[in-house]
């Protein structure tokens, strides 16, 4: 899948969750249950290649001290089957601990604010030293897998390899800073990289944080940083520039601090497009056989998906462009997402309540304008739903990239539909095909839907045709690539002092 140099640089992947979830079965044994993410299927079978390893949290509380992560069932068919658990780091952490770094720091602080969304960020200095703690334990791991890694190359005689340590995501933002520092002074050869999946907002929005120096220190201590868009390479330099003083490239993308270049790539993120291709050529038909339309949302429910919006622009539509009445349906899959968080039930009321209202007061004895799952569906079914819906919304307030924009293409295999995109979810910036609308401005939402269900079949097959093409080519393989390229490129002797 990558070239030969994955074989020569063991990965050590770290990240807030295992690429499997444990779970204890009847029998009160440990198991290993699938977790369905594109990073997973990308990133697992070239850890398993390189003989790497995967550091993160393991969804249970309930580990025992010295518990030995399971193997994988025989017949297992998921992209970390291969993954013996002699790979796999299981950092436990006490649940009031955990509950205050994630649900309490994570998802309560560093979500809204990286969505730019401040009003909806609580600062408090318990859940940040929760963070500053679990990242910590979380680079203990680290550096004892780095540290075994390094062992067995020396024992193989590869003097020369320098193992990549991989960290992933706004969950483990300042784990860099320690593992750069124990690694360094214990003389371990290692390349740090990290990526964010989710945005990087502006300097007004970061400055906001009381310890930003700390969050832009720790991701400094990377040799490189990625993001999915230059916009958020570009805010990132900025907050570097004006906080801690850096020297910084624009145009070349680094950073200097201490001495040391920090190399800033936008990498964007694809899907494992075969993947949907061949779940949609299989998947059954689910949706029904009328002439009904359906209108497919995607999301967790999350308020920065933009979902009350889309509520809202639906029920326009119908009010301004009555004739859709009884030949279109919206279908909504809520999946059910971080309910410890207050701000997540509470949507989750709303939600509910509106859609609720929605129905009443459109519905007709034999239709009703919205169908809503709350609670996850199969891959299957999903890939029947993006396959047969003529249309899908992905309209998120904010959104890091945005996959389901993605898996929608991939999967319209058959009569082209229509994808409308919102420009505030990094998919935005390249999916030009798409129907591009601005979900605070509701009439303008309204209008676009109409137009996807009126565009003509040529105009339809003109867009999918090109979004596809673009999305196959960029798929999830090729970030992986991309991240492992700009990995190599670190031994360069690109330094920013010469650039300035
Ligand atoms: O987009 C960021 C992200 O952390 C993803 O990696 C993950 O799939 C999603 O949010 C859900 O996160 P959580 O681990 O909180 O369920």
């Amino acid at each position: 899948m990558v070239p030969g140099r994955v074989s020569q640089a063991p990965l050590v992947v770290v990240s807030n969750r295992l690429p499997f979830i444990l779970a204890r079965g009847l029998d009160g044994r440990l198991e290993r249950r699938q977790s369905a993410g594109g990073l997973v299927t990308a990133v697992a079978p070239v850890v398993i290649e390189c003989k790497g390893t995967w550091v993160g949290w393991p969804g249970t509380y309930e580990m025992r001290p010295g518990e030995a992560i399971p193997e994988s069932d025989a017949g297992d068919q998921a992209p970390t089957a291969g993954l013996k658990s002699s790979q796999v780091v299981a950092v436990n952490v006490a649940k009031d601990k955990f509950d205050a770094y994630y649900n309490g720091c994570c998802n309560g602080t560093f979500w809204p604010l990286f969505h730019s969304m401040p009003d909806r960020a609580v600062f408090k200095a318990d859940t940040w030293n929760a963070y500053c703690e679990v990242n910590e334990e979380f680079a203990q791991n680290t550096l004892a897998a780095l540290r075994a890694t390094v062992a067995k190359l020396d024992a193989e005689g590869r003097v020369n390899v320098a193992p990549i340590v991989w960290v992933h995501d706004y969950q483990l933002l300042v784990a860099a800073a320690s593992i750069r520092k124990a690694a360094e002074e214990e003389g371990l050869r290692f390349r740090l990289g990290f990526f964010l999946h989710i945005p990087f907002p502006s300097w007004d929005i970061m400055r906001l944080f009381p310890w930003d120096d700390q969050i832009l220190q720790g991701m400094l201590a990377c040799d490189v940083v990625g993001f999915h868009i230059e916009d958020y390479c570009l805010n990132f330099i900025d907050c570097c520039c004006r906080r801690l003083g850096c020297r910084v490239d624009r145009n070349q993308m680094m950073v200097e601090l201490a001495g040391r270049t920090v190399h800033v790539k936008a990498l964007p993120i694809g899907i494992p497009f075969e993947r949907f291709v061949e779940l949609a050529e299989s998947a059954p038909k689910v949706l029904k056989t009328t002439e009904e339309k359906t209108i497919l949302g995607v999301d967790r429910l999350d308020y920065t998906k933009g979902l009350v919006n889309r509520i809202l622009a639906f029920e326009l539509l119908l009010e301004k462009h009555p004739e859709h009445i009884e030949k279109v349906t919206l279908l909504q899959i809520s999946v059910p997402s971080r309910t410890d968080v207050r701000e997540y039930r509470q949507l989750k009321e709303e939600m509910d309540q509106l859609i609720g209202r929605v129905n009443g007061r459109f519905s007709r004895a034999n239709w009703s304008p919205i169908r809503y799952i709350y609670g996850c569906v199969s891959q299957n079914q999903l890939a029947a739903f993006y396959r047969d819906s003529a249309v899908a919304l992905v309209t998120p307030l904010r959104d890091g990239m945005n996959l389901v924009a993605k898996e929608y293409v991939a999967c319209q295999i058959r009569e082209p539909g229509v994808l409308i995109l919102s420009p505030f979810a990094g998919a935005g910036g390249s999916m030009h095909e798409a129907l591009v609308v601005n979900p605070y401005e509701l009439d303008q939402v309204a209008e676009t839907i109409h137009r996807a269900l009126s565009m003509p079949l040529d105009e339809r097959e003109l867009r999918m045709t090109q979004l596809r093409r673009r999305e196959r080519k960029n798929d999830v393989s090729r970030w992986l690539e991309s991240f492992l390229d700009a990995m190599d490129g670190v031994n360069d002797e690109t330094s920013l002092v010469g650039n300035l």
